[in-house]
């Protein structure tokens, strides 16, 4: 378990944390399982709801309705995280969105956020930066680095800066990606002597490498992605970059020869769908176990393969291996205790791509009955965006009991149960994925107006209207108008 080490120096870390998703969701054991064993399991339902269920781990993904997207999302996780820690937003200085499924090939998503910030709350904040962070998953980590080094540098002028998180995940339907689409936004507020988690100095470790695994050339609506081989990159860069994140932190924190999981508390993945953080601490842990005869000697009882010589080598003795280890006890009680409880959001949710490793730590929050038994503790972040890139760093939680009032477990209660959530039918699913429909083709589909909403947005930011005006009094074509609706 990692503990708070005090540094004479200020800290810098996340003061607070929102989460915002769509209402509307698809359950993946209902009518969709129905609609697509066909395509997927030779027309087994049950063996495809236990594939995703249970394989993938699952069970609903949000879906963003007609009139919601990346900055309808952000919009409304800013104003959760600004209203959740009481702040005045004019003493924020810097507004960074990491996202991969932007609005607009030139203007910054943060400058449309921005705008909905100033209408929502009714002020002018003229003197931030509002950049956006594009990198596949990880964008929203780089947007943070950014955040913190600025305080570090002691180069802010206002006492608090704003990093979202933000996307809408698509693939095409009936492909295997289908099942890990998903919607939403994290807004995170960053600060000195922040309340909730303060990031761990001079330890973060990045490593990048030109990747085929998963990318959105221009013009196309949904990913193009090699699911088994993003995977594989995945678990290397991940890999090579807790490594690195190792060598730095045993040197700052004075522990020569730890491990990952004797520096850190939890461990926080990216979460494209939850079984691929299992494959994650599988790989890392179980090369970290393996090598340390301080624990493999206790291993190796229920897992003998924790011996093969061969698995650096062979990659079928390595998967027998991480077999093997996922079966054990020894393996399933430290994946309950230590990533589980980071998961449970992204299960009801679905991947949100640059949101996902914030979500995880809202997820560990949300979960943890006692908060304030995490203050002191770290936790490590283990952050992937195809392409690819993966950074690994740590934090130490402050004040978590008091700092943070998570609202997406309620968010997630259907409207039936008093929550606010809304099961759709496949057609209703369907149609929203595909987006607004042009009567001839070559429109491209961000001039085109928004389509109907299946609910009317309420106590929420909406997309009204895409301008559509050429005159020589004023040019607004494909300008987005989003406005607070009552
Ligand atoms: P797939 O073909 O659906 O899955 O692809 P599978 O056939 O490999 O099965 C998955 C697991 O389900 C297996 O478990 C099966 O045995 C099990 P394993 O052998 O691995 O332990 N299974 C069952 N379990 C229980 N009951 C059953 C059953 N049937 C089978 N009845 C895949 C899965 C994730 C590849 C696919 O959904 C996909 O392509 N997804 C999109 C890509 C993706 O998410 N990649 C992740 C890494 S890359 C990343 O994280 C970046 C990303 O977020 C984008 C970004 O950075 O911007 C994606």
């Amino acid at each position: 378990m990692g503990h708070l080490k005090q540094d004479s120096k200020k800290s810098v870390g996340i003061d607070a944390i929102a989460v915002h998703v769509p209402r509307l969701y698809v359950d993946l054991s209902g009518e969709w399982a129905q609609a697509r064993a066909a395509t997927f399991s030779e027309g087994d339902v049950a063996q495809l709801v236990g594939k995703v269920k249970k394989g993938v781990g699952v069970e609903h993904m949000a879906v963003p309705d007609a009139h919601e997207d990346s900055a309808t999302l952000a919009a409304m996780a800013a104003v959760k995280a600004i209203q959740n820690a009481g702040i005045d937003p004019k003493d924020i200085g810097y507004v960074a969105v990491g996202t991969e499924t932007t609005v607009d090939q030139s203007k910054s998503i943060a400058a449309y956020v921005l705008g909905m910030i100033e209408r929502r709350f009714n002020v002018q904040m003229p003197d931030v930066g509002a950049p956006q962070f594009q990198f596949a998953c990880i964008g929203a980590t780089y947007a943070l680095e950014a955040a913190v080094n600025m305080f570090r540098a002691e180069e802010h002028t206002k006492p608090y800066a704003l990093v979202i998180a933000t996307d809408v995940s698509k693939y095409p339907l009936l492909t295997a990606g289908e099942y890990t689409q998903g919607a939403g936004a994290v807004a995170m507020l960053v600060c000195e002597n922040p309340r909730l988690l303060a990031i761990d100095p001079k330890t973060a470790a990045t490593v990048t490498r030109d990747e085929r695994d998963f990318f959105r050339p221009n013009g196309l609506q949904t990913a193009v992605v090699d699911g088994k081989y993003s995977i594989d990159v995945y678990l290397d860069c991940m890999t090579l970059a807790a490594d690195r994140y190792l060598e730095r932190a045993r040197a700052a924190f004075n522990k020569p020869g730890a491990r990952i999981d004797e520096l850190a508390s939890h461990l926080l993945f990216h979460v494209p769908f939850p079984r691929m953080a299992e494959y994650a601490a599988l790989r890392i842990l179980g090369d970290a176990w393996r090598k340390d005869s301080r624990i493999k000697d206790e291993i190796v009882r229920e897992v003998p393969l924790i011996t093969d010589t061969n698995i650096d080598k062979d990659p079928k003795a390595r998967k027998a291996y991480e077999k093997q280890l996922a079966d054990s006890a020894f393996f399933r009680h430290f994946f309950a205790t230590t990533i589980e409880p980071s998961l449970t959001l992204s299960r009801k949710i679905g991947n949100i791509y640059s949101g996902s490793l914030y979500l995880a730590l809202a997820s560990l929050l949300e979960s943890t009955e006692n908060r304030a038994s995490l203050a002191g503790q770290r936790i490590a972040l283990l952050s992937y965006g195809s392409g690819a890139s993966a950074r690994v760093f740590s934090g130490t939680f402050v004040d978590p009991a008091h700092a943070y009032i998570p609202h997406a477990a309620t968010d997630l209660k259907n409207e039936q149960d008093g929550g606010r959530r809304v099961a759709l039918s496949v057609k209703d699913y369907e149609r929203l994925h595909s987006g607004p429909k042009s009567e001839d083709s070559t429109t491209p589909g961000s001039l085109l107006q928004p389509a109907e909403s299946l609910r009317a947005p309420k106590n929420e930011f909406a997309l009204t209207r895409v301008g559509a005006e050429q005159s020589a009094q004023k040019t607004d074509t494909g300008y987005r108008y989003y406005e607070w609706m009552k």
